[in-house]
This record gives C-alpha cells, structure tokens and sequence, in this order.
C-alpha cells in the first residue's frame, strides 16, 4: 500500500495523476534559456504534448548540434524532471555538468528539440491530515518546484554548495536554506533541518529530490521515525522507457526496479539503501 494511498481531497492535488508519453519523440521549441545563478531555466512551448504530473521527466535531445562531431556517435538523449507545465508550455532547470547538458544550457529562443514523455511515476498526494514537507539537494529542486505549486505552496528545506547555487531557491517559496560552505543560509546539510523539523512535526509527509548521499539520509530518516517519504531518483538512463534495463536500482525486498518506469518517483519503503549513480551512457 502506498503511504499516501488516503489521498487528499483538495481539488489542486488532482494534477497529480501520471500522464502517458505519446509513442514518438516530438518536435518542440525553445522559448527561452534563462540564467538563474549558475542553472538555466529552459522553458519550451509543446502544444501537443500530455499535460506532465509533478515528478515526471522527458528524454531531451537538441535538433541541431546534438552529438560530439563528424565521425563521432551522437549523444542519447538526456533525462530533464518537468519544473512546470502550463497551458502547453513547459519549463526544465539545468545544470551543466557534461556535453548533454552543456548542449541544453546554450539553447536560444527558436531552436528546436526532441522531446519524449513525459515518463514516468509521480508524485502522490499527502494522506488526509498529513503535511507535504519538500526536502531538495541542487540541481534536485527541479521537481519540486513543479510539486511545490500543485500543493499549495507547502514549506521547502534545500540544500546546496554554496551562495551562488542557492539563487535556484528563488523559484520556490517559504524556503530554509543550508549551503556546504556556510555562505548563505545553515552551514552543514539540509537533512539536518529536516531532522530538527520532523522533531516537531509529527504528521508530515516528505517528498525529495536531491543528489544519492541526500536521499539516502532522507530515506534513513524518514524509516526510522515511521515518517512516510516518496523520493525522486536519478539514475543513468538509456531508452527512459522500460526497454535497456540500464537505470536498474535494487529493491529492499529484492529484485530491482527501473528508475524511468517504475521510478523516478519511489515510495522510500520500497529501497532499502541509495547508492552513487553510475554515470550515464554517452
Ligand atoms: C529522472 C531524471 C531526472 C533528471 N532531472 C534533471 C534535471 O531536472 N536537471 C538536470 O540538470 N539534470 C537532471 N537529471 C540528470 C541528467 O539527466 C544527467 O546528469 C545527464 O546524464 C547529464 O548529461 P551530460 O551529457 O550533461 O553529462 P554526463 O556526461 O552524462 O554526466 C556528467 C557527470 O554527471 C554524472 N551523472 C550522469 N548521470 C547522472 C545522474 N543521473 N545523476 C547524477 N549524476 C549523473 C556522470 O557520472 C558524470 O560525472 C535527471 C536524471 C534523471 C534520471
Ligand atoms: S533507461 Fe532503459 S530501462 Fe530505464
């Protein structure tokens, strides 16, 4: 069962059913690539595209330049969590951290993409009674971002590297923050917030995106005081669809579960530890 199965009733948490891909990849444009401290903020118009639910991704590949030059393989597309959706326009926040996303981040108004998904799990609502807690690490704030907003706007405790990275926060609301370096907010790790919060708040329900060494202090956290929590995974994708097997993570009670289909989103019940991402395939 899950841990949200008495869902709510609020009628804005009825944008969190899972939407269906359409088969093929699409075409789709770029409206803008914002900065926003060190991410870029990549806001596409897909009018033909399913509205996405908060926690679900799309494989991401540019029309022109995808690739690492003549003679060389192109790049597979790359996994991006939805930031938002509205009226058929959709937002990502990027963070360039190899040739993929590099590509993504230098993406000007009027170039185009292909687009497949949305993919994937999504988040759930919070059982009857029980408070949505949003806990991010990085480049992790994406989805919730888009949660944040289909839950009425619930408190959000982030963590990041330092002052430059925590301008991504500005995209959410009632935020406490923690950098590593001390140089806004906390100094130290963001589930130390969540520890202290969870002292005080017995009926919360946690939902976290964030890098593996976070999520798995979230997990242990959250197992311990009988708190339920949906994590949002990362993993190394190939296909994003069910068919390579390569996003593979093992489950507590054995076996293993893909990350891009019966993830990203994961009751935090269903793993017993979170390990380091393998890298992805180039
Ligand atoms: C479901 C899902 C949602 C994601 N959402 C976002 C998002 O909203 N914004 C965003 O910027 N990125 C997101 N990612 C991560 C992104 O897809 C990967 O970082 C991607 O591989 C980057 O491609 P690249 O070519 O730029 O770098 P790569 O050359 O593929 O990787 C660069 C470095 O990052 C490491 N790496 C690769 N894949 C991952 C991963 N999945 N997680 C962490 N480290 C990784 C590699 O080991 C390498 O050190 C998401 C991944 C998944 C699976
Ligand atoms: S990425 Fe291919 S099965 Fe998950």
């Amino acid at each position: 069962m899950s841990p949200n199965e008495d869902h709510a009733t609020a009628p804005a948490y009825e944008r969190l059913e899972r939407a269906t891909a359409p088969l093929e990849r699409r075409l789709v444009s770029v409206i803008a690539c914002e900065r926003v401290g060190p991410y870029r903020l990549l806001r596409v118009v897909d009018p033909a595209g399913p509205r996405p639910a908060a926690g679900q991704f799309a494989m991401l590949a540019t029309a022109e330049r995808w690739g690492a030059g003549e003679d060389e393989r192109p790049y597979l597309p790359r996994a991006l969590s939805f930031a938002g959706w509205a009226d058929g326009e959709a937002s990502f926040l990027l963070e360039d951290v190899g040739p993929g996303t590099k590509r993504l981040c230098e993406l000007r108004a009027g170039e185009e993409l292909w687009m497949l998904g949305p993919l994937g799990t999504c988040f759930t609502p919070p059982a009857h009674g029980r408070r949505p807690l949003l806990v991010g690490g990085g480049i992790g704030i994406a989805p919730l971002i888009f949660l944040q907003d289909v839950l009425g706007k619930p408190a959000a405790l982030l963590g990041f590297r330092d002052r430059a990275h925590t301008l991504g926060a500005g995209l959410l609301h009632d935020t406490r923050l923690t950098t590593d370096d001390g140089s806004e907010g906390r100094r130290g790790v963001v589930s130390e917030l969540l520890s202290e919060e969870l002292d005080h708040e017995e009926n919360a329900t946690v939902y976290a995106c964030g890098p593996p060494a976070m999520l798995e202090a979230v997990r242990a956290l959250c197992a311990a005081r009988s708190v339920p929590a949906e994590l949002a995974l990362e993993a190394g994708m190939a296909c994003g669809f069910g068919a390579c097997y390569g996003c593979v993570v093992p489950r507590r009670d054995g076996g293993y579960l893909r990350v891009c289909v019966d993830g990203p989103v994961v009751d935090a019940r269903e793993l017993e530890q979170i390990e380091a991402h393998v890298g992805a395939p180039a």
